[in-house]
């Protein structure tokens, strides 16, 4: 582990793009962003070295940026597969076959949520309400949501992606 692990230029210059939008007290409103930021560089997920580095970037304790990291699902700790495939099974998505669509991606895929596919094409993950509940079951991938879904809408949705 190297405590002094710097964040690349490129990374660099889009923090300090979100950093003009906070008074120069205000650092530690960056630290989403530039989690995000370096978590995109770094293959879609942090590691120790990169939180510090993000820390030591924004001038804010460790344990701010930890906490940050830890809380929200979006932020990975560990490798991912290159399509991230966010399934919600909040209430309404359950209601409406969400757990026969996580069941029906991890046997076609043969991964447990949360592992990466041996191809490393994809992780499964459920996730909390995507705040999308008319048009449930939802799942977002990347940036996108991909709604009322159904098995066979799953299964064009992933040959697409491959
Ligand atoms: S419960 Fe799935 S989007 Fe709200």
């Amino acid at each position: 582990m190297s405590a002094s692990l710097e964040l690349s230029a490129a990374s660099k210059a889009k923090i300090d793009e979100w950093l003009t939008k906070f008074p120069p007290d205000r650092k530690r409103s960056a630290v989403m962003p530039a989690l995000s930021i370096v978590q995109e560089e770094n293959n879609g997920y942090l590691t120790e070295d990169l939180m510090d580095a993000v820390a030591n970037y924004l001038s804010i304790p460790k344990i701010a940026v930890y906490e940050v990291a830890t809380f929200y699902s979006m932020y990975e700790l560990k490798p991912v597969g290159r399509h991230k495939l966010g399934v919600c099974t909040s209430i309404t998505c359950m209601l409406r076959g969400s757990d026969e669509i996580v069941d029906h991606l991890t046997n076609k895929l043969d991964v447990d949520i949360n592992e990466v596919t041996k191809d490393n094409k994809f992780t499964i993950k459920k996730v909390e309400c995507l705040g999308a509940c008319r048009h449930a079951p939802v799942i977002h991938i990347g940036n996108r949501y991909y709604e009322n879904l159904s098995i066979d809408k799953v299964d064009d949705i992933l040959a697409s992606l491959e």
